[in-house]
Formats: C-alpha cells, structure tokens, sequence
C-alpha cells in the first residue's frame, strides 16, 4: 500500500538515525517509528503474519497505518511492505486496531476501525470510528472494501474489531463506550463478511469509572470462554493497575445468541510496566497464541527521545486455561523460541551464601536464564538477578519471600521511567522462573506461566552484567540454565 510520500520521507530519516543500543533483537519492533497494538494475527498459505500499530513518520503515537512481518514459524521473521495506510474518508485519521480472518473463498479479510477526526486534524472535537474491511489475496498488498459497520449517532468511541467464524456464522466484537457512558462489547454476525447485523450487547464492565473497553477479544480455551480487554481507565489499586492502561481477562461461558457469562473477576494479564492491547489468534495446530504490546501511552519510552523507534511486541505467548486454580490463565512463551538459543551454560544446582553474588555473565543483551528454586532451603528474605547490571544501573528481576511476591525492580535505572511491579508468588516449594532478557526489555515467566510480565528496562552504555543475588540469607537453586539468544530476523 502506498504511504504518504512525506511519511516515507520521514521515515526513511528515522531509519538513518536508528540507534540499536536497546532495539530488540528477538521481539517485534518497526523498523522505525512508533508501534502499538498487535492486529491482524493469522496463518495465512502457509504463514504466520502479524501487522501492527504504526506511525511510520516519529517515534510518538500519530497517524495510525498497519506496519507488517511475516514468518513460517513465529520464530524467524520477514519484513513486508505497510499494509495498510489512511485513504478514505472514513479511515485518513487512522487505520486503528483489528483483525484478520480467512474467509470461504480463500481471500484474507482484514477488519479494522476507520478513525476521521470530526476537525480533520485531531482529537480535540472528537472523532468517528467505524468497522471497515480490506480484503487481501497474499496478505501483503489488500484493497479497500470501505465502512462495513457504521457507528450509531452519538457514538464516538467505537472501535477494535475481533471477527471469527462460529458455526456457519461469521462474529465480530469490539469495544463501544455506550450513550450513558459505560463500557460495553458489541457483537455484529454475519454470512458473508461483507454485510453485518448488530446482535447485541454482550458484554458491559461493572465498573462505573471504565468508560471505554479496547481490544476486546473473546474466544473459547478448555471448555470455557476468555474475554480479554483493556478497561480505560482503572485507577491504581496496590499492585494491580499502575500503568495507565492496563489489560486484563475475565473466564466465563457464552454461547451464539448469548451474552458473555463471567466466572471470575477481571484479572490482570500481565504485571510488568510495559504491557497492553494484546490479541489472541487460533493457530492450524490449536494453540491459542497471544501477542502484547510492550510500549505506554503515559510514560516516556527512552528509545522514543533519541534512538528513532519506540515500541515492541511481547514474545509470541501459548494460553492455557488453569481449572484446578479458580480458572487462571496460564501464559508460556511459544514453544520452539529455542531454535533462536545458542549453547547453554549450565550451573546446575547452586548455592549462594547469605549476601554474596555470583555473574552469570559479563557481557550480554540478550538471552534467558532458567531458575529453580527450592524454596524450603531458601532462607534469603530477597533473591534474584541483576540484569542490565553496567556501573551501578541495574534492573532487579527479584522473588521477595517476605511480602510474597515477585517482581521487576528498575528503581536503579538511570535511564526511562523507574519504578517496581510485583505480582503474586506462586505457592511452590519447587520454583520455577524464565528470565528473558532482549536488548531493551524483560519478560518474566514463572511456574508454568502463572505469572507474566513484560517491562522494557533501557541500560546505559557499557558491558551488561548478569548476576545472581540474594539478601539477608541464602539461595539454594536445584538448577539453574543461561543461554545466548541470536536475532530473529531472516
Ligand atoms: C489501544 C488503542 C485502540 C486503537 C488503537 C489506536 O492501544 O487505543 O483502541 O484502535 O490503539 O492506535
């Protein structure tokens, strides 16, 4: 799709000035410019595509386009060409969030929320979204179809369609802030993809202060239905919420011609800083996937000021449905990320002494160490690893024994927004964490996928340590597992 000449040019600038002192090497990212949603995620002739948020033109949120990659595996990715950038008069404030579905003839159907500011410019007289469709026959290059789904009068915010085929039947949801205010998911059907009847309101958060939901998605996992959604906006509530924008899922039951049935409260997804709008797409072989996106609308992204690029995507994460523990989900980087590993370094089982450290490494950016902890020989009140460690700069990726969490601590960062996230400790006696760490982020795994974070953490110039901490006690670990990761691209 041809972009403006002036957001090729600038982007084209952007690229030259691309510093990749934090670029990641393994997660997705734009090749310069501002990224935000995963949309679109699908299998497609044979391979995996995700488009994205995107501003081509600068480093900050701005004229919405959908930046593109493609792989055959999700582990090794190709650049494509933008697939879609603003053009209609419905759609020249924005190509914002949606998704994509193969339809029954074969074509890609790509649905999208066309956003027109009413003042042409920007947001400050509001705006109008609609649900369009572009239709695409390799995933690469797609033509407009134009407004497959009008907004009511009054409705401004209206917007992330989530389409999937149900029976005979073709769904679409998204997130609507209704007349009185409230934040509600819609759902639409459909026979053909092309014309949509609105069926109804299946869904509104019971909280008051949430005007809007984004990015919901609804689909089925064990023999229950997730619906995953970013409520704006929660308040901060002790750990949970602190970052402005914050996602989360509810597990419950729904059937066609129902509403969404919820079972549980709304959970977060993910407890690290840097962590929203995520989607969910089916792949051939059953595994529900997850994409997030690692970025903030409310704290500065360091990378955004200087380096020409800002924002990534999460590794590519499996959903699994806990039934045992109050149907929790469980979230477990993809399987078969190894093939990106070089050789392991193994520790095995290790002790540490009350107070001391032991370096994993001098000089590393980006790699995963695997942990086991055995707990019940554990007397350190605080354990861990200093990761991003350079000249007293250092991101704490911490398990606290003493308020029971375990958390991602960048209050030693000299650099991007500081701050700690903590989530709940898993209760195990046997411990098990997965520390991904990529030139400008961290994500942490623990038992099983229970708990999730995703934080960027930017370092300073310098050689990069990894070292194993513990305070005011000893670490005893059954094992513990470094290994190198290389970069993604083809
Ligand atoms: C969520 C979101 C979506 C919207 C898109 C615009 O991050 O605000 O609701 O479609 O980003 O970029």
């Amino acid at each position: 799709m041809d972009i403006a000449p002036e957001m090729r040019e600038a982007n084209r600038k952007l690229r030259e000035q691309l510093n990749e002192r934090w670029y990641p090497q393994f997660h997705i990212a734009a090749p310069a410019g501002w990224i935000n949603d995963p949309n679109g995620l699908c299998f497609y002739k044979g391979r995996y595509h995700v488009y994205f948020q995107h501003h081509p033109a600068g480093t900050q949120w701005g004229p919405m386009h959908w930046g593109h990659v493609s792989s055959t595996d999700m582990v090794t990715w190709r650049r494509e060409p933008i697939a879609l950038a603003p053009s209609l008069d419905a759609d020249l404030g924005g190509i914002f969030s949606g998704s994509a579905v193969e339809g029954d003839d074969g074509r890609l159907y790509a649905f999208y929320t066309g956003n027109a500011w009413n003042n042409g410019i920007d947001d400050t007289d509001g705006a109008r979204q609609v649900q369009c469709l572009a239709i695409s026959e390799d995933g690469i290059e797609f033509e407009k179809h134009g407004v497959v789904v009008d907004a009511p009068e009054g409705i401004s915010d209206f917007r992330d369609p989530k389409v999937w085929k149900e029976g005979d039947t073709w769904r679409m949801v998204f997130g609507v802030s209704s007349l009185q205010g409230r934040a509600e998911v819609w759902m639409y059907t459909s026979t053909n993809l092309l014309e949509w009847d609105f069926e109804q309101v299946i869904y509104q958060d019971p909280r008051e202060e949430v005007f809007m939901i984004e990015c919901p998605d609804l689909f089925p996992l064990g023999d229950k239905w997730v619906l995953i959604y970013g409520p704006m906006f929660l308040k901060p509530d002790g750990y949970r919420f602190r970052n402005g924008h914050n996602a989360g899922y509810v597990v419950g039951t729904w059937e066609p011609g129902g509403t969404f049935e919820p079972e549980t409260k709304f959970r977060p997804l993910d407890w690290g800083h840097n962590f929203y709008a995520p989607q969910t797409f089916l792949a051939p072989d059953g595994r529900r996937i997850l994409y997030g996106w690692m970025g903030s609308f409310s704290a500065p992204i360091a990378s955004a000021a200087t380096d020409g690029w800002s924002g990534q995507l999460t590794l590519p994460r499996e959903l699994r449905l806990d039934t045992e523990a109050g149907l929790r989900l469980l979230q477990l980087p993809l399987a078969g990320l190894e093939a990106l590993y070089g050789p392991a370094t193994e520790f095995g089982a290790t002790r540490l002494e009350q107070n001391t450290d032991l370096v994993l490494n001098d000089d590393v950016d980006a790699y995963e160490v695997r942990l086991t902890v055995n707990r019940e020989r554990t007397t350190a009140e605080r354990f861990g690893l200093l990761v991003d460690a350079v000249d007293g700069d250092v991101t704490y990726v911490f398990v606290d024994q003493q308020s029971g969490r375990l958390g991602i601590d960048r209050g030693r960062n000299s650099i991007g927004d500081r701050g700690y996230r903590a989530a709940p400790l898993p209760e195990a006696s046997s411990l098990e964490l997965r520390v991904i760490v990529d030139r400008g982020s961290v994500e942490l795994y623990a038992q099983g996928g229970q708990v999730a974070m995703a934080s960027f953490s930017f370092p300073k110039d310098g050689a990069r340590k990894v070292v194993l901490t513990c305070e005011s006690g000893a670490l005893e670990l059954a094992d513990m597992q470094f290994r190198p990761i290389r970069g993604h691209w083809e």
